[in-house]
């Protein structure tokens, strides 16, 4: 048994290096479906079914729990998949089973607050006065801008924040496609510098909302004022999944440090840009 992690591509590996730091000792499978990557420009039903796909996949290689280390299929599939789909999929395979997304740990980090706080007080935490108004920037793909999940979710929770989207199309395929530095700075600098525009300056806090982000975190670095600080994803993630698996220690996830990654696509190595990110040379076999 395992945890599984799902991505459409490379970008959940920058979750899974968390991880797998995190519970060393755990077996884990990750599953990038490169074959339909990127997600991010396409319809819900149809970002639902590959992501019910991509689990299925994982809980046949043995995963227990499988987490998307994905912003674009936690948005739109997630819920469906919970409400909709797994439970028949665990009279399927006679177990327990369960799918986390990325964005509720993104949301605990970015609010300081549990997931929990809106449903138990039924409202926001009233902030400061409105002159304090502290903005958080989002960058994500168009799905995840268009779902508004972070804008809505955060406003029910904090007054005092501002969520403003900055989707970045094409990005995450670039990075899948292991673009040069040279053409993803250009389009890096073109986004942090279309959501300075929107905003009216930059942003005091900022999420790399699609995970491919992480391997160009960088990137967004220099483009942000060091003034601007990253809401970590992959460690909001490990943390929340800790907390998880204090609650349910039921789940059973292996104890043999075993590591498979999966691809749907063409298997073998990954982009030099990914190996640089991960520190060695990473290659995928067929899912
Ligand atoms: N890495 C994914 C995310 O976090 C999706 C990128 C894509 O496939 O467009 O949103």
């Amino acid at each position: 048994m395992a945890i599984g992690v799902f991505d459409s591509g490379v970008g959940g590996l920058t979750v899974h290096r968390e991880l797998t730091r995190r519970f060393p000792g755990r077996d884990f499978v990750y599953l990038a479906d490169q074959a339909n990557a990127p997600y991010g420009g396409r319809g819900g039903e149809e970002i639902v079914e590959l992501t019910r796909a991509g689990c299925a996949r994982l809980f046949d290689a043995g995963a227990s729990v499988v987490v998307l280390a994905c912003n674009t299929a936690s948005a739109i599939a997630l819920r469906r998949l919970q409400q909709t789909w797994i439970a028949g999929e665990r009279d399927r395979l006679g177990r327990p089973l369960n799918v986390l997304g990325i964005i509720v740990p993104t949301i605990e980090a970015a609010t300081g607050l549990p997931w929990s706080y809106e449903a138990e007080r039924g409202g926001r935490l009233e902030g400061q006065k409105k002159s304090s108004l502290e903005v958080t920037g989002v960058f994500c793909t168009a799905a995840t801008a268009m779902s508004r999940v972070y804008e809505i979710e955060i406003d029910k929770r904090r007054d005092d924040l501002a969520v403003f989207s900055e989707p970045c199309p094409g990005l995450a395929g670039l990075i899948e496609l292991g673009a040069s530095t040279e053409e993803l700075k250009v389009v890096v600098d073109e986004h942090v510098d279309a959501l300075r525009r929107r905003i009216g300056r930059h942003p005091d806090k900022a999420v790399l909302g699609c995970t491919h982000y992480e391997i160009v975190a960088d990137l967004f670095m220099s483009a942000l004022p060091p003034e601007t600080t990253l809401i970590h994803q992959p460690s909001a993630v490990a943390d929340a999944l800790e907390r998880y698996f204090t609650r349910h220690p039921d789940y059973p996830l292996g104890d043999g440090g075993r590591r498979d990654f999966l691809t749907t696509g063409v298997p073998g190595p990954q982009s030099e840009r990914v190996s640089r990110f991960w520190g060695e040379p990473l290659s995928f076999d067929p899912a």
